[in-house]
């Protein structure tokens, strides 16, 4: 039995189409089939527009219309559909028509001939994008490029495809933003995925959701697959990066004590030391909380500040040393100290974070 999950939020103009378009298309199976709507109680009177036009249609035994009024969203809509359908192949599709319902016998016979997931696909031979201005095929192909590492499928942005009900057993995904289609393509290696083509058309009733905050979330969604597949690079990723916002703000808090108050205070090297004390402390902190609260935010131990500083001043000592040295040159005055201060401080920082991370 195929189970057809549609999430829907103001789609009132789309239902009596997207009903008899899809009943259409269950007509031309050999086997059972159902339609959920999953709709997140929208204003525009959805849930009854779907209903009636079921009634129309006399298939108010294969449309079901859940409505849900807590914890909206695309994908958790999807996830709530896949819980209440009872299909062994689960499909889901929009409702505003870009993906034709037509398409649904192909991607269940895909599914019968072997495949784990069908996946509607813009990018293989055959598909293909209807009238998109250029941005909109460039940004839509790059959010595919940024996926690329965590799944073969060319499309994996699609939000139409099919699966076998048994791929979601023991499968841990997190139904989050839009990209339902994206969340599971990545969690399912091994499995059998084939992506059958098609053409998507703009919606021509009602109005897109996606918008700058769904394509922000798009980019934490992805941040959080790479950390779930590739967990120690991306641990590496982000301890350089917070390295490397950490040498910046050593350099200017130093530049900032020394040129402002070391220098005149106490001079060149009890202002050096005073200065470096100090930007070495806010650096450390910024670091050390950074670290615990985003590095290391998964695991239970991580080290206590005491330790961080004390591995930190192992770089501190290098540092100081290499400033003694640069400020009893011949140049270490003027703007030429500074510079030759600036490109040491910032060698050894560089230096530092690379040895931790090998380490
Ligand atoms: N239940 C529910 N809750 N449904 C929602 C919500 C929500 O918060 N937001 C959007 N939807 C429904 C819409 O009503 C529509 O049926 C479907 O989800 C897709 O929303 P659109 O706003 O039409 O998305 P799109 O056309 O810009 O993008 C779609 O196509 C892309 C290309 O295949 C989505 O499917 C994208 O995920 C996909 O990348």
């Amino acid at each position: 039995m195929l189970s057809v999950i549609v999430p829907t939020f103001n789609e009132r103009d789309n239902a009596p189409e997207l009903i008899r378009r899809v009943l259409a298309a269950f007509a031309s199976l050999d086997e059972p089939a159902e339609l959920l709507i999953v709709d997140d109680d929208s204003p525009d009177g959805t849930a009854a527009a779907m209903r009636q036009a079921a009634a129309e249609h006399a298939a108010t035994d294969c449309v079901r219309v859940i409505v849900r009024k807590r914890d909206k969203g695309l994908a958790k809509a999807v996830a709530a559909g896949f819980e209440q359908a009872r299909g062994d192949v689960l499909a889901v599709m929009d409702a505003d028509l870009s993906h034709p319902p037509e398409l649904l016998p192909d991607l269940l016979a895909a599914i019968h001939a072997g495949a784990d997931v069908a996946v509607g696909s813009r990018y293989v031979a055959g598909g293909g994008t209807a009238g998109w201005p250029l941005l909109r095929r460039i940004v839509s192909r790059g959010a595919g490029l940024l996926a690329r590492p965590l799944s073969p499928v060319k499309d994996i942005t699609s939000g139409f495809f099919a699966l076998r009900r048994d791929c979601l057993d023991d499968l841990h995904y997190v139904p989050r933003g839009y990209k339902i289609g994206l969340e599971l393509f990545a969690r399912l290696p091994g499995r059998r995925v084939v992506e059958v083509p098609f053409t998507f058309h703009d919606r021509t009733r009602g109005a897109s959701k996606l918008g700058g905050a769904i394509m922000l979330a798009y980019l934490v969604q992805l941040a959080g697959l790479y950390r779930a597949r590739y967990p120690r690079l991306i641990g590496y990723l982000q301890f350089g990066f917070v390295g490397l916002l950490g040498m910046a703000i050593d350099s200017l808090a130093f530049g900032l004590a020394y040129w402002y108050l070391g220098l005149k205070e106490f001079g060149p090297s009890l202002g050096g030391f005073f200065a470096q004390t100090l930007s070495f402390l806010v650096a450390a902190r910024v670091n050390f909380s950074l670290n615990a609260a985003w590095t290391f935010r998964e695991r239970r131990a991580h080290a206590s500040m005491s330790v961080f500083i004390a591995v930190s001043l192992v770089g501190f000592i290098m540092r100081s040393l290499i400033f003694e040295s640069v400020i009893h040159l011949p140049v270490a005055s003027g703007p030429a100290a500074w510079s030759a201060l600036v490109h040491t401080v910032s060698i050894e920082q560089i230096a530092l974070i690379c040895g931790v991370v090998v380490a």
